[in-house]
């Protein structure tokens, strides 16, 4: 593992920046502020409001009087204004990258700035898609007409994690306020100032009320919000635990909920696969140049045990080619866990892996405690082989750079290896005989499978968890219609009699 030049913080005050209620930039009610910190250099960046509920009332008071008029626009007017932020966020995509590299300890070049640029992409598919809101009609007789109606839902509660922050802002932003909805949003503590730049730009186009954007912890600020009886839609990213906590806030008052938790996913490689590409392909679909702090992280490895040790020997050589080091370093290629919590989680389940007697460490580690490295929270990417699929280590999600490879002989046990887990989110199939690439697919209990690729969502699929990985689907017309959406029916009688 290679390390890049960590340059010397500045030593620059951290400045303070608001959070965003019907149009105006606020403070919380209570006055207090929370830190953020750059976790690539351990130095704080910046304070923000400690949000709590009187904010959260105000922000959801401010949400429901902005419904009104907004849902009543025409959808397609309301597509423009999001193609217009779209276009304005194109335009400051650098000063959006560098914020989040700073603040997540994502690297700038390999995750940072393509997460700014997918998030202005996330507002153009969705500014597209308003003149698709469309309802149906129902063919009752000639005598009746029976049509419904795409309606909103109203005010959306969103709370989102510090991993991708602005994307995963985005992805309930665009299409809630897309569909007529209007929105209080939560940022994760770790992550907000990406938020609130990318909430400042979407306020330049809308009127107030429509977009809010609450920053503070989750039990002070998330909770409130997930508990507010004028909240119509609930919409979760972040951990199967808080999970939970939101769908038993939405049972309570019986709100529709969307989950988008946590993986745990499988990556079968076949034995025709032993090749440079396919290790190119788990290595992405790991997410190390994201520390694998992705809930899509291909952390199991199932190699077939004819290519075990070959595999695994190319695997060590190309991650450890990786450049690790500062966040907003061109040259860096991984940066840092996000913060002190995480990085402590991390290394407990490394330091398990070390003592384990049957798991053999093929390379990695605990991270250095001195030199360059120890100034941040940098864990070095780990592989551990191991024949075991029902330790720890195979079956939570570590959300760090710590995969576990297991061997396998016959398809039906990796497929049963890869399907034993409470976790579906994603999976990634490895071979070149389409037919066993299929059939394995379409055996995986995941929500979504690559076959021969390990790359990040796209616009347009449909992406969401099988099993405890979630509910409900995002990045898509479908996820839309669906999340932010309720169908009404109207049903007309038409052999009225005349007047008169
Ligand atoms: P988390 O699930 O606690 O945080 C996500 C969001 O939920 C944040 O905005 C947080 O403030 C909010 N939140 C926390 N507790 C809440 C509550 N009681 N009520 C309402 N909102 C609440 O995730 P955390 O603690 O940052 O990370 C812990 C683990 O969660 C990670 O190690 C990882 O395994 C998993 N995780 C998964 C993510 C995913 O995208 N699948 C994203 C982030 C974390
Ligand atoms: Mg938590």
């Amino acid at each position: 593992m290679s390390v890049t030049e960590q340059t010397r913080p500045t030593a620059a005050q951290p400045h303070h920046v608001q959070m965003l209620i019907d149009g105006a930039w606020v403070d919380a009610a209570s006055g207090e502020t929370l830190m953020v910190e750059n976790p690539g250099r351990r130095t704080s960046i910046a304070t923000i409001p400690r949000g709590a509920k009187a904010d959260v009332d105000r922000a959801v008071i401010a949400a429901q009087k902005a419904f009104t008029a907004w849902s009543k626009i025409p959808p397609r007017q309301r597509g423009r204004l999001l193609l217009r932020i779209a276009e304005a966020m194109e335009s400051r995509i650098e000063e959006l990258a560098r914020i989040i590299a700073e603040e997540t300890g994502n690297a700038l070049r390999t995750q940072a700035r393509p997460e700014a640029t997918l998030t202005a992409d996330i507002f153009r598919y969705f500014g597209g898609l308003a003149g698709e809101l469309k309802g149906e009609t129902i063919p009752l007789g000639e005598n009746v007409l029976s049509y419904t109606r795409r309606e909103p839902l109203g005010v959306v509660g969103a709370i989102i994690p510090w991993n991708a922050p602005v994307l995963l802002g985005a992805l309930k932003i665009a299409p809630a306020l897309c569909a007529g909805n209007t929105i209080v949003l939560k940022a994760a503590e770790d992550a907000p100032l990406g938020v609130l730049f990318m909430a400042k730009i979407c306020q330049e186009f809308l009127p107030p009320g429509v977009i809010n954007v609450l920053t503070g912890t989750g039990e002070e600020c998330g909770g409130p919000l997930a508990q507010n009886p004028a909240i119509m839609k609930l919409s979760f990213t972040g951990s199967t635990e808080v999970g939970k906590i939101i769908m038993r806030a939405a049972a309570d008052r019986i709100v529709p909920v969307s989950l988008e938790l946590g993986g745990k996913s499988p990556s079968i490689v076949y034995p025709d696969a032993n090749e440079d590409w396919v290790v190119d392909g788990v290595i992405s679909g790991m997410r190390f140049t994201r520390q694998s702090q992705s809930c899509t992280a291909g952390s199991r490895l199932f190699l077939h045990q004819d290519i075990f040790d070959r595999f695994l020997e190319k695997l060590s050589t190309k991650v450890q080619a990786l450049k690790m080091g500062d966040p907003l370093d061109e040259a860096s290629d991984i940066g840092a866990i996000i913060n002190e919590k995480q990085f402590r989680k991390v290394c407990g389940y490394v330091d398990e892996g070390l003592h384990r007697k049957d798991a053999r460490l093929v390379f990695g580690g605990l991270p250095p405690k001195e030199g360059p490295l120890s100034q941040g929270y940098f864990a070095i990417p780990t592989v551990f082989a191991d024949t075991s699929n029902d330790w720890r280590l195979a079956r939570e999600e570590i959300f760090g750079p710590v995969l576990v490879a297991i061997p396998w002989k016959n398809e039906e046990d990796a497929i049963r290896m890869a399907n034993d887990s409470h976790y579906g989110l994603a999976a990634y199939v490895w071979t070149h005989e389409i037919g066993s690439a299929l059939r394995t697919a379409h055996a995986i209990e995941s929500g979504w499978v690559q076959v021969n690729q390990g790359l990040g969502q796209q616009p347009g699929h449909s992406y969401g968890g099988y099993k405890q990985s979630g509910i409900g689907r995002e990045f898509s017309l479908e996820g839309m219609l669906d999340s932010f959406t309720q169908r009404k029916n109207v049903t007309v009688n038409l052999n009225v009699p005349r007047l008169g």
